[in-house]
């Protein structure tokens, strides 16, 4: 089975802005189409006026990607392109994923993100807790290293 071409694109074009360059966490085409083809995967985009899926000539704002196994998932990857931020879009895909995950059964949803990532407010807003630390994890396009600070939100 080929991936969704389009929604790759519309991945893409998100992809490429919103991802601070210098922390090196955007993906390439190539693994956001192969992450697309296994099984467990799940995305969604959601367009500037809201809406998710985006209706055919929308503007896209930004998307998910994550990927399940059992009753877990973990938010692989999670963006606003930087025109649309801050008029709650952020807050609306997030919602999304908790609710897509819940009506497939999910119990524990889970994310990774580098410490002081201002997405750390989002998250706890929605419920999302701090359960461990990889200590200098990432690396920066200057040699810095950023602690990971694991998150977890448990669905009742
Ligand atoms: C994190 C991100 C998805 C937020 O998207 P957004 O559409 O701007 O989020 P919202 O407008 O829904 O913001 C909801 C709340 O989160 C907080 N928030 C979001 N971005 C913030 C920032 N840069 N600084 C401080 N608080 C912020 C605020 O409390 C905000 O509410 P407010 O605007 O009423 O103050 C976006 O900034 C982004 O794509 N960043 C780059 C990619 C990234 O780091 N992804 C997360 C990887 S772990």
């Amino acid at each position: 089975m080929l991936p969704p071409l389009d929604d790759v694109d519309r991945i893409m074009e998100v992809m490429t802005v919103a991802f601070p360059v210098e922390f090196g966490e955007a993906w390439n085409r190539r693994q956001v189409s192969d992450a697309l083809l296994l099984a467990g995967t799940h995305h969604a985009l959601i367009s500037s006026e809201a809406t998710s899926p985006p209706a055919p000539h929308d503007a896209v704002a930004g998307f998910y990607l994550s990927r399940g196994l059992f009753d877990e998932e973990e938010l692989l990857l999670f963006a606003i392109a930087p025109t649309w931020r801050r008029r709650g879009l952020g807050h609306a895909l997030l919602g999304h994923f908790v609710e897509n995950a819940r009506q497939r059964g999910k119990k524990r949803l889970f994310l990774e993100m580098r410490r002081n990532n201002p997405a750390g407010i989002l998250y706890a807003a929605h419920g999302f807790q701090p359960i461990g630390i990889r200590p200098r994890y990432y690396r920066t396009s200057n040699g810095d290293r950023i602690d990971a600070i694991t998150q977890e939100l448990v669905i009742t």
